[in-house]
């Protein structure tokens, strides 16, 4: 029987390129110092007995789990299961217990990391060894198929592949990874994470929406995805019936690009060309894709008038955080300007920190106390 397992996965942060992955287009996430902690000593048995130090009491998920089977925070394990004997590969039954690191909800792929944290260490007590593509893949079956969330790849290859100082240019056409530096702290900027604190609502249902809007967008083009007409530009709207799922197609396209103008700007050092543009993120978002809130919209363009360089939503969608880029002798006079216009508009106090670029997915030294 295998020794005792420590594994470990991050959160993300999605610098820009939000509700791409799915259309087959650009993303520029990076993983965040704070990780998902797992522990599994295998048994032997024929269930996997996970424990969260976050959670009350334990979940049983034999090994033979059908899919949906386990609900709640553990039918992301349970789905890793599934998913990982659903492609052929035997996991050996166990005990599991994790320690989230990653705020729940609020929009920085705590999902994703639990998962491939939970991936990593099933695979490593199975003496599997597979592919950091593949594990992300396995991963977001567990979330599509087990969980029934119909979410993109993004969360989970930034989880896996993530390095300190880099950002990661994903292609979800062919699901290529190319870390890109990004390391603002040597150009005397910082990054900025505000958590608004407030809770995803229907998150789910509107996540779907926008999702079966781009299909119906592409469908009306007559292409599979909409990455098919990104070169084609706005002109391509045109072909596009309903005028609501046209701002939606929009909305992807400017994205596509902004990512690669964000990309240039990261390699001229320009920040202040990267805050621009993840202003104009933020008001693609608002506007065409109408996935921000008025509280989340109050945080990023209080950021901006305040001084940043600016500022955008990252994530689903509906909540969540803020990113924020500011120089770095502004950034107390930023967050107070936003912990105020917040207060004022009677929402709850968010949480505001620095944070930089973190490692990706492995074995993890620290044993969690779960
Ligand atoms: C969630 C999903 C990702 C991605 C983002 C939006 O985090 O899990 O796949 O679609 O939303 O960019």
């Amino acid at each position: 029987m295998t020794e005792t397992v420590h594994y470990a996965a991050p959160g993300r942060i999605n610098l820009i390129g939000e509700h791409t992955d799915y259309n087959q287009g650009f993303a520029l996430p990076i993983a965040l110092p704070e990780r998902t902690e797992v522990t599994y000593r295998p048994d032997g048995g024929d269930a996997v007995v996970v424990r969260s130090a976050d959670e009350a009491g334990e979940v049983t998920i034999p090994l033979d789990t059908a899919r949906g089977a386990v609900r709640g925070w553990a039918a992301y394990v349970a789905g890793v299961v599934w998913a990982l004997r659903d492609a052929g590969h035997s996991v050996p039954g166990g005990e599991m217990s994790i320690s989230s690191g990653v705020e729940m909800g609020s929009g920085l792929a705590s999902s994703a990391a639990l998962e491939c944290a939970a991936l990593g260490a099933l695979a490593t007590a199975a003496g599997l060894s597979i592919g950091r593509v593949e594990q992300a893949r396995l991963a977001q079956r567990a979330e599509n198929e087990y969980v029934g969330a119909p979410t993109g790849l993004m969360d989970q290859l930034a989880s896996l592949c993530g390095e300190p100082r880099h950002a990661l240019l994903i292609d979800f056409l062919d699901d290529g990874v190319r870390p890109v530096p990004f390391d603002p702290a040597a150009a005397g900027v910082v990054l900025l994470l505000i958590n608004s604190m407030a809770p995803h609502q229907h998150a789910g249902g509107e996540y779907a929406a926008r999702r079966t809007a781009c299909e119906r967008a592409a469908a009306d083009l007559g292409v599979t995805s909409l990455r098919d007409v990104q070169d084609r530009g706005e002109d391509a709207l045109r072909g596009i019936a309903d005028p609501v799922d046209a701002r939606r197609a929009r909305h992807v396209l400017t994205e596509n690009r902004r990512v690669a103008d964000v990309v240039a700007a990261l390699g001229a050092g320009d920040y202040a060309s990267v805050g621009r543009i993840f202003t104009a993120s933020h008001a693609s978002m608002r506007d065409d894709f109408e996935i921000t809130t008025p509280h989340i919209d109050l945080i990023a363009d209080t950021a901006v008038r305040a001084g940043a360089l600016g500022a955008r939503m990252t994530g689903g969608g509906f909540g969540g955080c803020v990113i924020a880029l500011v120089a770095h002798e502004r950034w107390t006079e930023v967050a107070d300007a936003v912990r105020r216009a917040v207060a004022a508009a009677g929402h709850h106090a968010p949480s505001i920190a620095l944070t930089e670029a973190g490692a990706g997915a492995g074995p993890s030294e620290m044993p969690n106390r779960a």
